[in-house]
């Protein structure tokens, strides 16, 4: 065995999977069960008290999850991870265990519709308020940290817009003011932006998108960058405080780098209840083994596809930003060299009525609410994924009225270009 760090592909195939130590089986099984038999009363009084790790309940542990976790650590550079039924689960469960009542955090406007509903209007029932800001305008984000604000969320690669966000920019100002940095990377992927490295504190995914990769299975994940101190300020008494239920335990103090982990099991995933089934994780770590030839093919087909559509007579604007005179080309470069991702938007000249047509008359593309699936997708946010939000949120996030959003596949470039040209020939 060489003494090197294995490289992003070996980590997507091997990261965290041993062969069963019962069967010898050499994929990860599918532990397809709710409980697991304590050893003795003694062995079940220390699991239950977090003196000894391992598995009680499949909500809140199981090994086919365990080994998902532990992948998607290693691909992200983080300490450990937390898988989730999905990736609202995931971020639930941050900010359930960043946030108390009263206190508010910084979000970036250009971000999934479904995170801007979740900050917008189910926080505010736990009294957690969010704080919006054009992460294009950093001036405008410190201006709004106050001393109960206590995280700042952004999309790496922002959905659907497609725009890469200046990570680095924006973790220097939240650790100016003593708050960290968690980062969305589900549209760009470890593949391309590793935003760990670039000092987010911790990421979130919907493994749902690229990850999972064949649009078969709803799933999240938490990674713990490890780089937080949790205790320094007091404001995040879920870590730095003695915890009643397991003999008053601090869990910053007992587990370190990768107590925002722990406390997000322990207890947001313990008491809300949002886990993956063994099932969902199997296929999602099997989606994870080919995410790196996956994903330089969604980068490849799309930028040929950008750049075709770019010049047809039917489309007003094209935004993505691996076309070289798109604005945000120059972070694209800096952030993500690989690529830009799949999922880009442009209008239509014939507006509103033109995109229904054309939605209409795809054939390849399948018209459905999904990113980071195999399969060419395609969709109107605004009057799907965004249409809850004002006009004003709509424009703001990138979705308005005239935008179509494609999440291009891994088919044959050409068979996707002929379908988006047949299609235009009729919209
Ligand atoms: C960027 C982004 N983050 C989070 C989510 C939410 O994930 P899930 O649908 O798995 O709950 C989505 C879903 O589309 C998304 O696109």
């Amino acid at each position: 065995m060489s003494n090197s760090e294995p490289g992003f592909s070996t980590l997507a195939i091997h990261a965290g999977a041993q062969p069963d130590p019962t069967t010898g089986a050499r994929a990860t099984p599918i532990y397809q069960t709710t409980s697991f038999v304590f050893e003795d009363t003694d062995h079940a009084a220390s699991l239950f008290g977090l003196k000894a790790f391992g598995n009680i309940y499949t909500r809140i542990m199981n090994p086919t999850q365990a080994v998902l976790e532990e992948r998607i650590a290693a691909l992200e550079g983080g300490t450990a991870a937390l898988a989730t039924g999905s990736g609202h689960g995931a971020q639930l469960l941050v900010f359930h265990t960043i946030m108390q009542p009263g206190d508010n955090f910084i979000a970036a406007n250009k971000l999934y519709g479904g995170s801007i509903n979740q900050f917008g209007h189910a926080f505010k029932s736990f009294d957690w308020h969010v704080r919006w800001c054009d992460p294009s305008d950093l001036d405008s984000v410190e201006s709004q940290i106050d001393d109960r604000t206590r995280a700042i969320f952004i999309e790496s690669l922002a959905n659907p817009g497609g725009t890469f966000v200046d990570i680095k920019a924006f973790a220097d100002i939240a650790h100016k003011h003593g708050i960290p940095l968690i980062v969305d990377n589900t549209m760009a992927s470890p593949y391309l932006v590793r935003p760990i490295e670039h000092g987010a504190d911790l990421v979130v995914h919907s493994l749902t998108k690229f990850i999972g990769g064949h649009g078969n299975s709803m799933g999240g994940v938490i990674v713990d960058g490890g780089t937080f101190d949790w205790t320094a300020s007091g404001n995040y008494p879920m870590l730095s405080e003695p915890r009643p239920e397991y003999g008053g335990i601090v869990l910053h103090e007992t587990f370190g780098n990768f107590a925002f982990a722990i406390a997000c099991r322990v207890l947001g995933l313990r008491d809300f209840g949002p886990a993956i089934s063994p099932f969902n994780a199997f296929l999602i770590l099997t989606g994870v083994e080919t995410l790196p030839l996956r994903m330089q093919r969604h980068c490849d087909n799309t930028l040929e596809v950008a750049s075709w559509i770019k010049n047809h007579d039917k489309v007003a604007w094209v935004s993505y930003s691996g076309l070289e005179d798109d604005d945000n080309h120059a972070l694209m470069k800096a952030y993500s060299p690989k690529g830009a991702g799949a999922v880009f938007t442009f209008g239509l000249k014939g507006g509103y009525e033109a995109g229904v047509k054309f939605v209409e008359a795809l054939e390849i593309f399948s018209h459905l609410a999904n990113i980071g699936d195999t399969r060419s997708l395609v969709i109107h946010p605004a009057s799907t994924t965004h249409r809850q939000l004002s006009p004003e949120q709509q424009v703001a996030a990138g979705a308005g009225s005239d935008v179509v959003r494609l999440s291009i596949g891994i088919e044959d470039v050409a068979d996707i270009i002929g379908d988006l040209s047949q299609a235009l020939d009729k919209a």
